[in-house]
């Protein structure tokens, strides 16, 4: 069966950006956060608070979040890797911040240059930090379904690494298909493995459309009981630190999908797809999403 309604969290002014060729202007990412927060979205991942050495893009994320337009009711929430990113979010007033960990040794290396062992221990004191400041924390978990490195990741090695962060605190654990390698039977049974440590209500998932995958992955997801789906308008994204992860799933395709199974988001499409034709015009390319391409074309 599948859920009633569903949270999409738009990680496409973050997830989307880093990964840009070119440095993409305060002003525009401002201008995109403002737009996604009209479209009746709750949850916009609008900044990274990372090195600005190992990801220039997200640079200057404090001048995004102290000069978008905030709408209430919309959570507006950032990735903070270590205590510094932390204190960088808290004080340009993020929302709530995310941790970022894998399933992977290689590309948790690659990504924050440290084991698994070591980036769960960094992100104690961050939690309980944001805990003591009433800031909710997400974590991310990558490569759950394939490392860009090492190939195949076991299920098991996922859902310890959401265990991990739920205990310390997370309130939601996304489940990264960093490089969208994922197939739906594959999908479904390690949300089922990482569910036997992590309650369903509390797993989201997060799916790169690499392979062509992420729409089938994610109806998988919701027949398997998820009800938080990570997106990027107009298929916007990627990772620096993984090697031929492409865009992520479009939130315009997302919500199609949504829409025509009768799920309630709360969000509307046409103005989800106006703040992906602004960023696809921005950027001058054509929008990933097919959805919106559609649209345009009617
Ligand atoms: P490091 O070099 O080991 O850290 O990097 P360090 O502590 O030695 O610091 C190096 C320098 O960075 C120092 O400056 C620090 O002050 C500075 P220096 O003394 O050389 O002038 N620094 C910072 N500056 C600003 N903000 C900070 C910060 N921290 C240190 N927060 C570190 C370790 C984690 C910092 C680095 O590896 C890093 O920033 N990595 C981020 C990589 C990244 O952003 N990847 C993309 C996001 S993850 C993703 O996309 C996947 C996801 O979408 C899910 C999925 O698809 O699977 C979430
Ligand atoms: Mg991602």
């Amino acid at each position: 069966t599948l859920p009633s309604r569903v949270k999409i969290v738009e990680v496409g002014p973050r997830d989307g950006l880093q990964n840009e060729k070119q440095p993409i202007s305060v002003e525009t990412r401002v201008a995109l956060i403002n737009l996604l927060s009209e479209s009746g979205l709750r949850v916009i991942e609008a900044g990274s608070f990372v090195s600005p050495k190992w990801v220039p893009q997200m640079a200057a994320s404090e001048e995004v979040l102290t000069g978008i337009q905030r709408v209430p009711g919309v959570t507006y929430s950032a990735l903070t890797p270590n205590m510094v990113g932390y204190e960088r979010a808290r004080d340009a007033q993020a929302d709530e911040v995310a941790v970022f960990g894998a399933a992977s040794e290689s590309f948790t290396r690659k990504n924050i240059n440290c084991t698994i062992e070591e980036s769960l221990e960094r992100f104690r004191p961050l939690a309980e930090q944001a805990r003591a400041d009433g800031i909710p924390v997400r974590g991310y978990v990558s490569c759950v379904l394939g490392c860009p490195y090492e190939g195949d990741i076991k299920p098991q090695k996922v859902a310890e690494v959401s265990r991990a962060l739920l205990d310390m605190g997370c309130y939601e654990i996304s489940l990264g298909d960093t490089i969208g390698v994922g197939t739906p039977e594959k999908a479904r049974f390690m949300i089922e493995t990482v569910a036997q440590q992590v309650p369903l209500e509390k797993l989201a998932v997060h799916f790169h459309d690499t392979y062509g995958q992420a729409l089938a992955n994610i109806y998988a997801a919701l027949q398997a009981g998820v009800t938080v789906v990570d997106s990027a308008v107009a298929g916007l994204g990627g990772c620096p630190y993984a090697r031929g992860a492409s865009g992520n799933v479009a939130s315009e395709d997302v919500l199609y999908m949504l829409d025509g199974l009768g799920i309630h988001t709360g969000i509307d499409l046409g103005r989800l797809a106006k703040a992906g034709n602004f960023i696809s015009n921005a950027l001058n390319r054509e929008s990933g999403s097919k959805v919106a391409r559609a649209i345009a074309g009617e």
